[in-house]
């Protein structure tokens, strides 16, 4: 049977926050250029759209990491499915997610990249369930703070699919 969707955000609300975010990003990093760190696959729907926006020259990289396999729970556990392509030394790195849950994932990946001597290092996310913290992990740029209920689409997955959605939605 089909799964029954219930949208949390739409497509109009989402562009308009990606908007926003890049007029606040492109302040911030003002006479520098950005170094945008897509977490693949779920970010990779925001960061395009983002980086788009952004009037600051950036570059990209990808990176893969997983913590979840395919359940709907966190693991723990954080790996290295692939690595950055290029040295982030003395760029203003900014890591772009889809979502934080547990913090699990970004904190492991701020210490991890924290190490490789970037001139900054920040965090953006779409959206961030600040109830299910475990891990402190400081986010500089939320989309959207949302309550504890798996979401999917705009780039997020249940069980890989859903992702090419243009709005978040709820499965009920
Ligand atoms: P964390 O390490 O617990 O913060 O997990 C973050 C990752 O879990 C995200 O990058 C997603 O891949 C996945 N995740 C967490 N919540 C959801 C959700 O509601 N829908 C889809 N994926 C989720
Ligand atoms: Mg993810």
């Amino acid at each position: 049977m089909a799964d029954k969707l219930r949208v949390m955000i739409s497509e109009e609300r989402i562009s308009k926050r990606i908007k926003e975010l890049a007029e606040q990003i492109s302040r911030d990093y003002e006479g520098k250029s950005v170094h945008l760190v897509c977490i693949l696959k779920g970010s990779a729907f925001f960061c395009c759209d983002l980086a788009k926006r952004i009037t600051v020259p950036v570059t990209l990289d990808f990176m893969s990491v997983s913590s979840y396999g395919n359940e709907t729970i966190s693991s723990g556990r954080v790996r290295i499915v692939k690595d950055l392509d290029e040295s982030i030394q003395g760029d203003d790195v900014l890591i772009i997610e889809d979502i934080i849950d547990s913090g699990r994932t970004l904190a492991y990946l701020m210490d991890l990249l924290g190490t490789r001597a970037p001139a900054s290092l920040n965090i953006c996310t779409l959206l961030d369930k600040p109830d299910r913290r475990v891990t402190d992990v400081y986010v500089k740029y939320v989309g959207f703070e949302i309550p504890d209920e798996f979401v999917v689409g705009y780039g997020l997955d249940f069980q890989q699919k859903y992702r090419n959605l243009p709005y978040v939605a709820v499965i009920e």
